[in-house]
């Protein structure tokens, strides 16, 4: 039987290539795509979500707008520089034909997990605010969400958006601190293997030749992505694979070493946003941080749950499996 996946999602063009994958998979069912701010503001990421779902004949697939800033602080910046102002490279797209789900998405995702306890697996490719905020409006969904596979963090690697901190924990670390903490399987796709799952100009000169219009849609916005990623790497039109990534493990987890560590996130000071991974399992609750959802400083309400870490991939399978389920017509 596939599986139930929401895509939550600041759409962005390693969003769009995640998407259309997941989209292609007769794997996974996505149940719906909730926008959050992130690569571009909350308005323009869920017209794009509409695009996404729109462009293949998947606009039964409902999408819903959530969270248009971080949780508890004011809205900082958004991905422009990475993705364009329209989150779409620059391409000005025609307007999306459907219309948004009437519900936030925070409870969207709070009415389908309650519709289908321990089936639904939540996939955040961007800023965890709307996760975050569904957790806090009805913590019952906590131990009905079947996992959270998220892309995000570093356990061990430098950051992309500061020298410590990857962007989508960084939008909104408070939110992260909510989704790290609560007492579910969490797996983090993070830096420690995207950047290292790198799609070169050959690859994509290979995917775009097959022509279906999904590639044709990934050509036409990608050009901005593949700038970024040579203007602060030198990467000569190659791309780190990110968010793609998150759709590779749902399908063939054995593609990645993980390894089972609490994950705290850094909400002040030179490191905001950047997660610690506590390697040896003693340093935090020995320093009495554990915080649950809703807990006074200092207090211990629950152990911290560890999170699956993804710290090694097969990078070669993971390229492959991405070409294949993109290039399927
Ligand atoms: C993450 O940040 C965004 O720019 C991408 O869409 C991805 O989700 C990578 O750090
Ligand atoms: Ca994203």
């Amino acid at each position: 039987m596939a599986q139930k996946i929401i895509i939550d999602t600041d759409p962005g063009i390693d969003d769009a290539m995640a998407i259309l994958a997941a989209l292609h998979s007769p794997d996974l069912e996505v149940l719906g795509l909730t926008a959050v701010f992130g690569n571009a503001v909350v308005d323009t990421c869920a017209q794009n979500a509409l695009r996404l779902v729109e462009l293949e004949g998947n606009d039964h697939i409902p999408v819903a707008k959530g969270c248009a800033k971080p949780l508890v602080l004011p809205l900082d910046s958004v991905g422009t520089l990475v993705h364009g102002r329209d989150g779409f490279g620059n391409t000005n797209l025609p307007e999306p034909c459907g219309k948004l789900d009437p519900r936030h998405a925070a409870q969207f995702i709070i009415d389908t997990v309650l519709a289908h306890p321990h089936e639904v697996t939540l996939m955040p490719l961007g800023p965890l605010t709307n996760i975050a905020l569904a957790c806090i409006l009805e913590p019952r969904i906590i131990p009905l969400v079947k996992e959270v596979v998220l892309m995000g963090g570093s356990a061990f690697a430098l950051g992309n958006v500061s020298p410590v901190a990857e962007a989508n924990i960084f939008h909104d670390p408070h939110a992260a601190e909510v989704v790290f903490a609560a007492p579910w399987k969490v797996t983090m796709i993070g830096l420690d293997v995207t950047m290292k799952i790198v799609m070169t100009p050959e690859y994509l000169s290979r995917l775009y030749a097959a022509g279906t219009p999904a590639v044709r849609f990934l050509e036409h916005i990608q050009p901005c992505y593949q700038d970024f990623h040579h203007a602060i790497h030198g990467m000569g039109g190659a791309i780190h694979t990110h968010d793609p990534a998150v759709t590779a493990y749902l399908l063939a987890p054995e593609l990645f070493y993980c390894e089972r560590m609490p994950v705290y996130v850094e909400t002040a000071g030179h490191c905001f946003g950047k997660t610690i991974a506590d390697k040896y399992h003693k340093i935090f609750p020995s320093l009495n941080l554990n915080q649950g959802i809703g807990g006074e400083a200092g207090e211990v309400l629950v152990e911290r749950p560890s999170t699956t870490i993804a710290l090694r991939a097969d990078e070669a399978g993971v390229l492959n499996l991405l070409f294949d389920l993109l290039t399927k017509a």
